[in-house]
Order: structure tokens, then sequence, then C-alpha cells
């Protein structure tokens, strides 16, 4: 049985001091009985991390990052490396964002170095994917995600996968009020987790979570996570306002 996961994306948004408040906001909604069925990351700005993690200690929710560099150390000069990280500490780390790709060109060959990276440095992945809504309505979706999964993460051994989580966020829904509908995120799903199959083995496939992310909300979260396949969500927007947070994790 795959565990529900609900992970806050808070991208570039608050700063040190509404960040905290939001925080502390969270932390007085999402109550001990919520993570009995659900798990909660949040995914802070870098930041924040050092106080968020020293607030969240013992709240059974699970500080992430929202990015890593794919090399160890060197002369990246502005750059986070995963061991920096791991330092913090915080447990988990987004490779792979939709929004990083296109504006940071970000390959599926550089993700897959971080990955490697963060594994390495003893965190959490999620890894994300996704179409963008020319690929979609070319029909290249299920082709576009493929690539991302087989390139991104073709490399990692069953141990790895153990430590991964991958969400599937079609760019023309982030943001934009458009969430995909349940049939539609299902279906490529299905198809993320068949390839996850060929990639490592049956066991890996069933116990590998698998979110949806993009303009997920209180109001739309059931349906999608009532999905065979759909094992929680990644969400920005709705995790901003922690009453809204709350109920996506309560969905
Ligand atoms: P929205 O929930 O704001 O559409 O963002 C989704 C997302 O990009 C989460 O990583």
């Amino acid at each position: 049985m795959r565990k529900r996961l609900v992970a806050g994306n808070w991208k570039m948004n608050t700063d040190m001091n509404s960040g905290y408040l939001l925080l502390k906001d969270l932390l007085s909604e999402i109550k001990e009985d919520d993570l009995k069925s659900c798990d909660v990351h949040v995914y802070a700005p870098f930041t924040h991390l050092k106080v968020f993690h020293n607030s969240l200690n013992g709240s059974g929710i699970v500080l992430g990052a929202q990015n890593c560099h794919h090399k160890d150390s060197g002369a990246y000069t502005g750059e986070v490396s995963a061991e920096m990280l791991a330092s913090v500490p915080v447990q988990s780390v987004l490779v792979g964002h939709s929004e990083r790709r296109e504006y940071c060109n970000e390959t599926n060959e550089i993700l897959a170095e971080k990955v490697t990276v963060a594994l390495r440095n003893g965190l959490d992945v999620i890894y994300c994917f996704g179409e963008t809504l020319e690929q979609r309505e070319g029909g290249d979706h299920f082709a576009v995600v493929e690539t991302q999964i087989k390139n991104g993460l073709g490399h990692l051994n069953a141990e790895d996968w153990s430590k991964v989580t991958i969400a599937y966020e079609p760019v023309w829904a982030i943001g934009t009020g458009k969430t995909a509908s349940a049939e539609q995120a299902q279906e490529i799903h299905k198809h993320a987790r068949t390839l996850i199959k060929q990639i490592a083995n049956e066991t890996v496939a069933n116990n590998t979570r698998i979110l949806y992310g993009g303009s997920v909300k209180p109001g739309n979260a059931s349906e999608l996570f009532g999905m065979a396949d759909i094992d929680g969500g990644l969400i920005g927007g709705a995790a901003l306002d922690a009453n809204s947070f709350a109920g996506i994790i309560r969905a």
C-alpha cells in the first residue's frame, strides 16, 4: 500500500517573516491525525530552511528544498549543493520542476546528475515531469513523459527508487487554474508506472508514489486522488494558504 503524500512547493514566495507566519499557520492547521493517512512535505525557499528545520522539529512534516546543483562542490557562484542541503538538514529535494526546465535550461541529463548527487547525499527526491500544451496538442505527451522519465531516472537501481517519488505536472495546468481531468492525469500516471516497471521491476513500480501537480485545490483534490495511480499531489498556489493546504491533505 502506498501512503498518500501531499507536498507544498512554495516556489519564490514569502520573505522570512511572512514565510515563518505561514509555517506557523500550517503547524496549527495540520493535526496529528492528518499525518496518519498522509505524508506532508514543505518545499521552502533556501533562505528559510534552517529556521524551518527548527520549527518543524518533531512535527512529522518533512522539509525539502526546491533545487540543488548537479555537481558536488566547486566554482559555481550562487548555487546550492545537495551536501549543503543535507547539512541543514533537509530530507528531500525537488528535481526537474518545469519552471527550472524552462527558465534554467535544465535538461534530462543534468537532472539525472542532480538525482544522483541528491541520493548520494542521503536526500529523498521528488522528480517532476510533464508536457507543455503544444506537446499535448501535438499528441506527443506520452513520448515526452517517457523521455523525461527514462533519461532522468533510467540509471537508478531498486534501492535508489525507494527514495524517489515522481510528480506529473502538465505545464499547461501549472498556475493556470486549468487542472488536468482525473482521467487525463490517471492515463499518464499509469503510463509512468509502466515505465518504472520497465526501468526497475514490478515491485518498485507498485511501491513508487506518483503525485499529480497543476492547479490542485481542496475542491478538486478528492477526485484526482481517487484515481488508482494518483498517490497525492504537489501543490503550488494552494500551498500558500494554510487552510487550503490542509483541505487538500484531508482530501
Ligand atoms: P499550482 O498548484 O500553483 O498550479 O502549481 C503547481 C506546481 O507547480 C507545484 O510544483
